[in-house]
């Protein structure tokens, strides 16, 4: 496995593996890696020749006052698990290389991007579309890697790219869960034991969406309350945002008869955990 640090040889090594017609799959991390992160390696093994997986806690994401700091580091337990994993290169860029200290463009999507995540992190999606815009110009894939975990993440990307017109095909990965049902997240090793028990909650009131949406419940309103109040047990649990939208537009619907995402935010003190699900009418 290849180790690169800045962008301009990142850039130099895509280019040379493009010219040798090599297809390149992509997979964008921010590091401290586990299983939902090594599965979309998987993905993008299947899919190209050579897989590119990146490494950068990316600064311009977090807002003032997040989990930045506390955000989770180990680059040679991600250097072992990327190699484990089949990964080709590795590229891991220091900050102050990939943002000059007066750079002063950005991509900024303005519609996906405002609602659930965004509205609690406006200036989360911006940091996002930008860096995962620089990241496709220095890795230059054929195919990018995202997971349904990050729900409103990947169709805002999908629409990055399609507005955009960058080069790329974009494909999913499914959620992958502890076997407890948690999903997994590089954030989880910041909870307690008491938080890791009760963060539980996000999965149990997918759960209750779920079996209300195959017993022929269509009413958002109530599917909602259902899982406000599964949230509502765990004390040291926190509500941000439980949402019921519109799978494509990701606007807020008023019943689920049409595929709708079912996400939703917690708040363990500094510890911000998501999940979400897909509502199918035909389930
Ligand atoms: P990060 O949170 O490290 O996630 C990297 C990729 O792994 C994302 O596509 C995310 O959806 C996926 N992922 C995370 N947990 C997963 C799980 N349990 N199962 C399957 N996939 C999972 O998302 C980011 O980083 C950043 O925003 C990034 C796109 C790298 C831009 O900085």
């Amino acid at each position: 496995m290849k180790i690169i640090s800045t962008p301009l040889e990142m850039q130099h090594a895509a280019l040379a593996m493009k010219r040798g017609g090599r297809r390149i799959g992509f997979v964008p991390t921010m590091g401290f890696l586990h299983e939902g992160h090594l599965s979309l390696v998987k993905i993008a093994r299947h899919h190209a020749d050579v897989v590119v997986l990146s490494l950068f806690v990316n600064p311009t994401q977090f807002g003032p006052g997040e989990d930045l700091g506390r955000y989770p580091r180990d680059f040679e337990r991600d250097r072992k698990l990327s190699e484990a994993a089949g990964v080709d290169v590795l590229f891991a860029p220091e900050t102050a290389a990939m943002y000059a200290k007066d750079a002063s463009v950005a991509v900024v999507e303005e519609n996906l991007s405002r609602g659930l995540c965004g509205a609690s992190r406006p200036t989360h999606f911006r940091g996002v579309v930008t860096v995962v815009s620089k990241l496709f110009n220095l890795c230059l894939p054929d195919v990018a890697v995202f997971g349904e975990k990050d729900a409103q993440q990947i169709r805002v990307i999908r629409r990055l790219v399609r507005d955009l017109n960058f080069p790329v095909e974009i494909i999913s990965g499914p959620t992958i869960r502890e076997p407890d049902g948690l999903a997994m997240s590089s954030r989880n090793v910041n909870l307690s034991p008491a938080e890791r028990k009760q963060a539980l909650c996000l999965r149990r009131a997918l759960d209750r969406a779920e079996v209300l949406q195959r017993s022929g419940e269509r009413d958002a309103a109530r599917i909602r309350a259902s899982m406000v109040e599964a949230v509502a047990m765990e004390p040291l649990a926190t509500i941000d945002y439980i949402e019921i939208v519109d799978d494509e537009t990701l606007e807020p619907v008023a019943r689920t008869d049409r595929p709708t995402l079912v996400a939703l935010a917690v708040k363990f003190s500094k510890t911000r955990l998501i999940d979400n699900a897909v509502l199918k009418p035909g389930t």
